[in-house]
């Protein structure tokens, strides 16, 4: 049986996008099972819909943090994924949402963690001077942008960059990167070593 993914996202979804294409495309064995939105505008619920997936939202304005990971958690078991990617999700999520599916939740941010987490990741890079910045997808814990990493790469920051051209260099990164995170996890071919994720040899 294919192993079963659920998105959840905010905005324009091209993260989803790309783990779709990489479906299509059989370089990730796997179905996309529900994407879930806390935007009731986002372009990634529309996409999804095009795309013929089951588009749900959920939305968050208003609703207590707890409330809402508790509405997240009994709309996800309905739909019995593997594995959980945010795929720009702009939300902290409670341990309601991390004890219900501990190690099986995954998130891509735009910088080298554990530099420059949180908002605007991009913008700071800029800010700071770096020389590179890239993309890190990590296990999803209590903190913010602080799970065990299981895949980086890196980019160049290039003289006369803007937030926009950094964040599009990054974001072809992302694209590349995501769908490789969430093979390796399906595979079930790491350990993590407290915050190390160890990649086992192929059987
Ligand atoms: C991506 O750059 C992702 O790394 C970032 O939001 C963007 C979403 O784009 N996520 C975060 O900053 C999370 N802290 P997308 O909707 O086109 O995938």
């Amino acid at each position: 049986m294919k192993k079963k993914l659920a998105i959840l996202l905010s905005g324009r979804g091209s993260n989803f996008e790309a783990i779709a294409r990489a479906i299509e495309a059989g370089k990730l064995n796997a179905e996309i099972a529900v994407v879930i939105s806390n935007r009731p505008g986002a372009r990634g619920l529309d996409r999804a819909k095009e795309l013929g997936l089951e588009a749900v939202c959920l939305p968050s304005r208003g609703v207590a943090r707890e409330d809402y990971d508790a509405r997240l958690v009994d709309e996800l078991k309905r739909h019995n994924p593997d594995v959980i990617c945010l795929a720009g999700f702009m939300r902290l999520l409670t341990p309601v949402m991390i004890e219900a599916f501990r190690g099986r939740i995954l998130n891509i941010h735009p910088s080298l963690l554990p530099a420059f987490p949180g908002l605007d990741a991009q913008r700071q890079a800029l800010e700071h001077g770096v020389r590179f910045s890239g993309c890190t997808v990590h296990f999803v814990d209590e903190g913010l942008d602080s799970g065990p990493i299981i895949v980086q790469a890196a980019v160049p920051v290039k003289d006369g960059d803007t937030v926009e051209s950094l964040s599009e260099r990054i974001l072809e990164a992302e694209h590349a990167a995501y769908p490789r995170a969430i093979a390796l996890v399906l595979s079930g071919a790491y350990r993590t070593e407290g915050r190390r994720v160890v990649r086992l040899k192929e059987k």
